[in-house]
């Protein structure tokens, strides 16, 4: 049985259309109190594959995601493999200040308290982050889905990570497709101001794809791609796996000079060009 959770409700139908499985109704509600309810509506079976990301709002679809589990496992459900496309609280895995809680550790311990059998996710942030599981958690990679697309649809690319932190994206995409790689340098200013210089690039006239695993606020897409148009590039597609785009991301990306935005449906967002599914879909099998 497939259930999707409120956030991954079309992934999870995508999911179960690969398996060739059936998805599991579920009701979801708010009470007038704002508290939460769920229901799984369909017959249980004895495995189960849960899908649900838990970005925005996180803790909503994080209890809900509890609560789901933790009904299946009262329902005598052996075999609950977890699909958390996009691991919210990812990038708070270790104590960086005395004092901080782990929220990835509390999180990874609540899903097993619950009752889940088997994480997967999709780039997580860090990959240590499945050593915070005592049962199996798998880290899977979109780029070769990325790759695939900036393939099919654009001619001889440079490939540019933002930072040197997306080097190991835009080398992984560039090995697969034979294209020309390299990064810029990026220095965070403030939560919300970064300030990104060029390496040795050379984008004059050329087609550059701008490729990171995460766009949030937009910053450090909206600086590579000023950065690039400078140096002459002739079109900017950016490409990501996980769309968080808070707020007026995207407006804020196609203003400052991207002609394309792509990225996987890890989260459900305006720019889902790329199914994770049959990713899911074959490691699951
Ligand atoms: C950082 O480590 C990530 O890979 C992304 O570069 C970052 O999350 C992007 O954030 P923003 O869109 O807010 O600049």
């Amino acid at each position: 049985m497939i259930i999707g959770g409120s956030a991954s409700q079309k992934l999870a139908a995508l999911i179960a259309k690969e398996l060739g499985e059936t998805l599991c109704p579920l009701e979801t509600r708010k009470f007038p109190d704002g508290e939460r309810y769920i229901r799984i509506a369909g017959e249980i079976e004895s495995e189960a594959v849960v899908v649900q990301s838990t970005g925005y709002p996180q803790d909503q679809n994080l209890l809900e995601l509890f609560l789901i589990i933790k009904t299946l496992k009262s329902l005598e459900v052996e075999d609950i493999k977890v699909v958390i496309p996009y691991f919210g609280y990812g990038r708070q895995e270790k104590r960086f200040k005395s004092g901080e809680a782990i929220s990835a550790k509390v999180i990874a311990e609540l899903l097993e308290a619950s009752g889940a059998s088997e994480i997967y996710s999709i780039n997580l942030h860090e990959d240590g982050l499945c050593e915070l599981f005592n049962i199996p958690a798998h880290n899977l990679s979109a780029m070769p889905l990325i790759a695939e697309y900036i393939g099919e649809n654009l001619k001889d690319p440079v490939i540019v990570a933002p930072d040197k932190g997306a080097l190991e994206f835009a080398s992984e995409i560039g090995d697969m497709l034979g294209c020309d790689c390299d990064h810029l340098e990026k220095t965070r200013l403030s939560p919300e101001k970064v300030e990104t210089k060029t390496k040795n690039l050379d984008v004059k006239d050329r087609e550059a794809v701008i490729i990171d695993d995460i766009i949030s606020t937009g910053g450090t897409i909206v600086n590579a791609s000023r950065i690039l148009r400078q140096h002459g590039a002739s079109n900017i597609t950016v490409a990501c796996v996980h769309p968080v785009l808070v707020e007026d991301a995207l407006l804020k990306i196609f203003a400052n000079g991207a002609d394309d935005v792509i990225a996987t449906d890890t989260l459900q967002s305006d720019v889902n060009t790329i199914s994770v599914a049959p990713l899911i879909a074959d490691f699951i099998k």
